[in-house]
């Protein structure tokens, strides 16, 4: 008998019915407006339409983007600093400084996490964004530092032996003057109670940048545990207010 006539199995049927789908269906990766922006495309949006011009299969991925290291089941705050952070050199730098100088564990926290929006996310006010991304697992006071330390880093304090940086005049000019927000921000900062944890990570901030500093990661999981709340659904499974970011984080190419 032809091989052609003969009649398939089950199996055979749902393979080549896997395969036919397979070259019909274009998984679409998409970016997000803010992607755009930042490469100075104004107006600039992926539709569905125009994946559909290119390919009326096309369909929009919903889920992890193969081209980034999956995410375990439960991922854990460790999990987001090995498999999605850019770089955490600096973080753990500024923490080892802080451990060192004998500070107590929420300023230590606060030193480990006081860039993790930089990191992971976005660079204008990194501060703020970080703040609210530890917000509901964190101490208030380490939440409230990482979000002061956006606006002390721009002012000196002698009493800590803190002046502003030099390292600002070649980043940002000479004549940078912080915004009226910042400034505001400095102002009330100054005069609240948890002021110097917050100045504290600016202290120990403008000493890590150092490529020769040997840190790791590991050093700092029991100091994790417990300052960070790690959630049992997983960090961004769960419903705190932030969670959203962290799954963002997590699928940051899913359709909607
Ligand atoms: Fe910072
Ligand atoms: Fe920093």
């Amino acid at each position: 008998m032809n091989e052609h006539l003969k009649p398939q199995s089950v199996s055979q049927q749902a393979d080549e019915l896997e395969e036919h789908m397979m070259h019909e269906l274009e998984r679409v990766y998409v970016k997000s407006t803010i992607s755009y922006l930042a490469d100075g495309e104004y107006k600039k949006m992926d539709t569905s339409a125009s994946a559909w011009a290119k390919n009326p299969k096309a369909i929009f991925n919903m889920g992890p983007d193969p081209r980034l290291p999956q995410m375990p089941a439960k991922p854990t705050l460790l999990d987001y600093f090995r498999l999605r952070f850019a770089q955490h050199a600096h973080l753990l730098q500024s923490a080892t400084h802080a451990l060192k100088a004998g500070h107590n564990e929420k300023i230590i926290t606060a030193c480990l996490l006081h860039d993790i929006g930089v990191v992971s996310f976005i660079r204008c006010d990194h501060g703020y964004w970080g703040a609210q991304m530890i917000e509901p697992y964190v101490d208030e006071e380490v939440s409230w530092a990482v979000r002061s330390h956006q606006a002390l880093r721009f002012f000196a304090d002698e009493s800590v032996g803190y002046r502003y940086p030099d390292m600002y005049i070649k980043l940002f000019g000479d004549d940078y003057k912080p915004e009226p927000y910042i400034v505001a921000e400095y102002e009330r900062a100054r005069r609240h109670k948890w002021y110097m944890t917050s100045r504290l990570i600016c202290v120990n901030d403008i000493y890590s940048f150092d490529p020769n500093m040997k840190v790791n990661l590991d050093d700092f999981v029991d100091i994790i545990g417990r300052n960070f709340r790690q959630p049992e659904e997983g960090l961004g499974l769960d419903n705190s207010p932030s969670a959203h970011m962290w799954r963002t984080m997590m699928w940051p190419n899913r359709f909607l």
